[in-house]
C-alpha cells in the first residue's frame, strides 16, 4: 500500500534523486539539495514498503497563496494515482492553513486539470513572476502553463460531540 505522509529529512536524497531525474528528462526544473533540505517541512513523500516513490511540496507564497512544486513520480510507479494522492495532500494541507488559491507552474496541465485545477493567466501570480521567475534562465523562453485550484474557505471545523 501506498501511504503520503510528511517528509523526514532522511527522505531528502531521494526526495532529489526523484526531482533530478525528471529535470533531467526536461520534465520540471532542478532543484539542489540544500534547497530541500531548507523545504524540507514543505514536502510530502508517497512511501511503498519503505521506498519513496513520490514526492511533491505545498509552498506558501503569501496570505492567500501556496504553490504545489517538485511534484514527481517514480517512473515504476506513475499512473497509480500517487500523483493525484500527492496533490491531494497539498491541497488539503493549503485548506488547513486557511489559504484561499493554491498554483503551479507546469509542463503537465492536463495532469493537474484532472486534480481540480484550471489553466491561468500567470500574471495572476505576480509574486512568483517577479521574486522567482525572473531568475529562472527560462524566463525568456518559458513554456510552463500556470494551473490554479480556488479553494473557497470551505469549513474545517469538527462539530463538538458533547456541551462544552
Ligand atoms: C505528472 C505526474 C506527477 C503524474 O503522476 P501519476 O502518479 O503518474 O498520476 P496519477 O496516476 O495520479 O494520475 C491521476 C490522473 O491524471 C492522469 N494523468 C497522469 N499523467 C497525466 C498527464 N501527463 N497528462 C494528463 N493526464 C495525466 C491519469 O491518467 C489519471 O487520470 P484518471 O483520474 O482519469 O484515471 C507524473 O507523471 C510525473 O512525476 N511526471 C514527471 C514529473 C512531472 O512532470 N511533474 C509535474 C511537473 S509540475
Amino acid at each position: 500500500m501506498v501511504r503520503v505522509e510528511p517528509a523526514r529529512l532522511s527522505d531528502a536524497a531521494a526526495i532529489h534523486d526523484l526531482v533530478t531525474y525528471w529535470a533531467d528528462h526536461g520534465d520540471m526544473l532542478h532543484r539542489p539539495i540544500a534547497e530541500i533540505y531548507e523545504a524540507i517541512r514543505d514536502f510530502k513523500v508517497a512511501r511503498h514498503e519503505g521506498r519513496v516513490v513520490g514526492t511533491g511540496s505545498l509552498h506558501i507564497m503569501g496570505s492567500d497563496l501556496a504553490e504545489v512544486r517538485s511534484l514527481a513520480v517514480a517512473a515504476d510507479a506513475q499512473l497509480h494515482g500517487v500523483g493525484a494522492a500527492i496533490v491531494a495532500a497539498c491541497v488539503a494541507d493549503a485548506r488547513t492553513f486557511g489559504l484561499e488559491r493554491v498554483f503551479a507552474l507546469t509542463y503537465k496541465p492536463g495532469f493537474f486539470e484532472k486534480q481540480g485545477f484550471r489553466v491561468a493567466n500567470v500574471m495572476e501570480f505576480p509574486q512568483k513572476v517577479w521574486n522567482e521567475c525572473v531568475r529562472c534562465p527560462f524566463f525568456t523562453n518559458c513554456k510552463e502553463v500556470a494551473v490554479v485550484q480556488d479553494l473557497n474557505g470551505a469549513d474545517l471545523s469538527v462539530p463538538m460531540t458533547r456541551d462544552a
